[in-house]
């Protein structure tokens, strides 16, 4: 399966293209100019150079081709990205990592996004995909170090029956993180704004932190 990385050369999205790459899927890297999705790319595979690694780096409107896009912009830049590519989109299932928090002082804070979440404003943007939220929760640093095994649910919602099954069929692919389906997009406001409670506590505890359900042991998706 090739999957697409809208936004994809920030810490979030490299560390999502190695670790899917990793597990034997194809990854466009995306952005808004080429040679820096490029460059990216180049600086991942020597990075991983005793690995085989299926990745590509291009534009968004390439990335936004692939089979499964992702978006991982910041949470401003979401859904106009995702506009700017909605040809492409149209049909596809389409996962919103991002999370709307902002610096208030030493702490991060959650933000109400139009819609009352990114995921949600992604599919207003995009009303003919098939937008799910997922990997909120899974710090980039972690996530980036395939020397590092994972230990993670993700909590996966979508409206569309099809975009929930996709993606807890890709996360299910990476090894340590077990997709929990959440419900449907409007869960995605808690979700999203429980990152900011995350994020908080790694910095304090200078950890990367992700989190694990309890009372579900043996439950599948
Ligand atoms: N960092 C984490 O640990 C983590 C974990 C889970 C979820 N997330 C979420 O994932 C998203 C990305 O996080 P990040 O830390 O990787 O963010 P980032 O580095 O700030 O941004 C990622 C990429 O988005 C592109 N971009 C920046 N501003 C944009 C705009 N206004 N419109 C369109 N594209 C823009 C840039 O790529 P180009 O310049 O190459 O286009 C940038 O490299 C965030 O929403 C974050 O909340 C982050």
């Amino acid at each position: 399966m090739r999957i697409g990385i809208l936004g994809g050369t920030g810490p979030a999205g490299k560390a999502l293209a190695v670790r899917l790459a990793a597990c034997e899927m194809e990854v466009v890297v995306g952005s808004r100019q080429e040679e820096r999705a490029q460059e990216v790319v180049k600086s991942l595979k020597e990075r991983w150079s005793g690995r085989t690694l299926s990745l590509e780096g291009a534009e968004n409107t390439v990335a936004a081709a692939a089979d499964l896009v992702v978006v991982a912009t910041p949470w401003d830049g979401a859904a106009a990205t995702a506009a700017l590519v909605h040809e492409e989109l149209t049909g596809k299932v389409v996962v919103s990592m991002a999370n709307a928090l902002s610096k208030v002082g030493d702490e991060l804070q959650a933000l109400v996004p139009p819609r009352g979440s990114v995921g949600a404003a992604v599919q207003m943007a995009v009303p003919e995909a098939l937008v799910a939220g997922a990997f909120h929760h899974i710090p980039a640093r972690g996530l980036a170090n395939l020397d590092e095994s994972l230990d993670a649910d993700v909590l996966v919602c979508s409206d569309h029956a099809e975009g929930m099954a996709a993606t807890i069929e890709l996360v299910e692919k990476v090894p340590g993180l077990r997709a929990v389906a959440a419900g449907s997009l409007s869960n995605l406001a808690a979700i999203e704004a429980f990152t900011a409670v995350l994020v908080n506590i790694n910095l304090a505890h200078r950890v990367h932190s992700s989190i694990r359900l309890t009372g579900f042991e043996g439950h599948r998706s």
